[in-house]
């Protein structure tokens, strides 16, 4: 008989005990009241600003701070949306006579990537997962793509980076049977290889005695370092040597016909 009191004691201590919960930054949690039903009423705290208070016949009543927009009463249960960090602290559900105390812990997660998300092969990186939370009861992991394989801890140096760095990333935080995870993507790239210069910059001599030759079939637009007005430059060197020709046969031509009429 002393037992079972015993055990009855115990239950009701530990459903009187609060709940911690936990959510993200912008997440959605729920947080149970403590009790499945209610008679008379049901009514709903944030520290100490009453958010929504349910009467006998249905009727709710609701708080004036900004939580209660954000917040809903789903049976005793209360759900809150994009959860804030001022959301964090003590939430009370008082149930007919009887109340509950609960906390909910916000999580702030900052998962980063030194010097940055587009890494080349060889290099150096550290990925950080930040978590500013005032509970120290969670675990920060990190599961890198590919292999899927877990770091125990918040930060991990890539050295030197690989291939299989590449894709997505995961920071998980763990609080007890709260899991919650932030992605960070990945991107490795090969170092620029550097043994051929862009094909732009072709020399000046070869554009020079390209313009030069009489026929000028792979003289496109791309070919030229000036690109556009490539097309009027090798007009103008044409034009320039059809007039210096013209010049010497002229002049050839005049001296000839001087010595005919001499
Ligand atoms: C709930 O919290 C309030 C304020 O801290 C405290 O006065 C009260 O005793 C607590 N109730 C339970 C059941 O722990
Ligand atoms: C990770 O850390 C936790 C807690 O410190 C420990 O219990 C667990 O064995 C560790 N896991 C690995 C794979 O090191
Ligand atoms: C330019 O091209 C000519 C002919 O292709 C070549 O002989 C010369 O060495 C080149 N000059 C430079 C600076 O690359």
């Amino acid at each position: 008989m002393k037992v079972i009191v015993l055990f009855v004691f115990v239950l009701g201590a530990l459903s009187a005990a609060g709940e911690d919960f936990f959510a993200k930054v912008g997440g959605k949690v729920t947080l149970n009241c403590g009790v499945s039903s209610y008679r008379r009423s049901l009514t709903w705290r944030h520290i100490n600003d009453v958010l929504h208070s349910v009467d006998q016949s249905g009727f709710t009543r609701k708080g004036y701070v900004e939580l209660v927009q954000r917040s809903v009463v789903r049976q005793t249960n209360l759900e809150i949306s994009s959860v804030r960090e001022t959301d964090a602290g003590r939430f009370t559900c008082f149930a007919d006579g009887t109340h509950h105390n609960h906390s909910l812990v916000v999580l702030s997660v900052l998962a980063s990537i030194k010097p940055s998300a587009v890494l080349e092969l060889n290099n150096e990186a550290r990925l950080r997962c930040e978590v500013k939370d005032q509970h120290q009861g969670c675990e920060v992991k990190w599961r890198s793509p590919n292999t899927y394989s877990l770091t125990n801890t918040s930060t991990v140096q890539l050295k030197p980076v690989k291939t299989s760095h590449n894709g997505a990333w995961e920071c998980i935080i763990t609080c007890g049977r709260n899991t919650f995870s932030e992605p960070l993507a990945i991107t490795v790239q090969e170092p620029p290889t550097t043994t051929t210069p862009p094909t732009t910059l072709k020399n000046i001599t070869s554009f020079v005695t390209s313009v030069q030759g009489t026929t000028c079939t792979t003289c496109t637009a791309n070919d030229c370092p000036l690109g556009l007005s490539c097309s009027m430059w090798f007009a103008i060197g044409v034009c320039c040597q059809f007039g210096m020709l013209l010049i010497v046969c002229v002049t050839v031509l005049c001296k000839c016909m001087r010595r005919n009429t001499v």
